[in-house]
């Protein structure tokens, strides 16, 4: 299943907006208010099915022969596609169905002991990220994730539930002897847990506001690699240039700026790859320059 086209129309600063996916993983990047969580809250509108009056918020995707083109507008729904309207809602369903966003991690909760309720869907916020996890798993961290986690961090040596009947903990033991709880782990460690585990979850594609808040270089290197890897459609947005030292290719870059209250976004091309090579300069040395502000792309 390919998302092919997202866009939002009339929300916020989003007065008409287009991403493509012509890679699998986009950076978003973009400075203060230039619409980068306006995008991600679209993302979420769309998962749920409900938008704004007024505004307008859509995907295309493409199943085998099947290509759908899908818009939620106030509690309306829209489709047009080029098969049957059951299959047709059925790649919406299951594409949509399986989008993970992740946006405004709210920290407290995450570190907070919570009763063991099933959870079955993790929230944007990922406020339920431990019930979650321990119900997504069965109870036992699994180890792939523990794996992943000690490549960005090599001093963790075992993570484990401990669930006495009334409130979860998440463990973390440390090669130095430290125990530690959801309560006491870095953010970094907690926010890598839970990119990860919703890239456990085979999502069909991921959003990730703010992607590298809590983050370090390597732990932003690393999770871009796995998307990479996983082949997962993604995309990050961020306002630091530091991010675009991970990228592949220009393509993978879609730059915002607002414009007269407007986001504009462009995605950066072969003109790109073109300037790099002549400026012998990296793509955030280049945005640091100002060579490649508006109109030049
Ligand atoms: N109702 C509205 N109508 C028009 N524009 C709006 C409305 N509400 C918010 N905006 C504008 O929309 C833009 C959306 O900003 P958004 O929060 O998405 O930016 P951001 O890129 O996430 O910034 P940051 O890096 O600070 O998180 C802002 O410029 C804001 O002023
Ligand atoms: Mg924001």
């Amino acid at each position: 299943m390919e998302p092919k086209k997202f866009w939002v129309r009339g929300f916020k600063s989003l007065r008409d907006v287009v991403i493509e996916f012509p890679t699998r993983l986009t950076v978003v990047i973009g400075p203060s208010g230039s619409g980068k969580t306006a995008l991600a809250e679209a993302f979420d509108a769309l998962r749920r099915g409900r938008f704004y009056e007024n505004a307008a918020v859509g995907i295309e995707v493409w199943h085998e022969d099947c290509r759908v083109a899908y818009e939620v507008g106030g509690d309306k729904k829209a489709m047009v596609a080029n098969c049957g309207a059951d299959e047709a809602e059925e790649v919406v369903r299951a594409f949509l169905n399986s989008v993970a966003v992740i946006r405004d991690i709210n920290w407290k909760a995450v570190r907070s002991l919570q009763p063991v309720a099933k959870e079955a869907l993790l929230l944007p916020d990922a406020s339920n990220f431990i019930p979650f996890l321990y119900t997504a798993a069965g109870g036992v961290v699994p180890e792939p994730l523990i794996e992943a986690l000690r490549y960005v961090f090599p001093s963790i040596s075992d993570m484990w539930f401990v669930d006495d009947g009334d409130m979860l903990v998440l463990k973390l033991a440390a090669e130095n002897g430290v125990t530690l709880t959801q309560a006491t782990m870095p953010s970094g460690v907690l926010k890598t847990l839970i990119l990860e585990t919703a890239l456990m979850m085979r999502p069909t594609m991921v959003v990730v506001d703010e992607f590298e808040n809590s983050l370090d270089p390597e732990a932003q290197q690393f999770l871009m690699d796995e998307l990479r890897s996983r082949g997962v459609y993604a995309v990050l947005s961020t306002n630091s240039e530091t991010v675009l030292d991970y990228v592949k290719t220009p393509q993978e870059v879609v730059v915002l700026r607002l414009v007269n209250g407007r986001t504009r976004a462009w995605r950066l091309g072969g003109e790109v790859e073109e300037m790099l090579k002549r400026h012998k300069l990296t793509l955030s040395e280049l945005i640091y320059s100002g060579l490649l502000e508006p109109p030049v792309f």
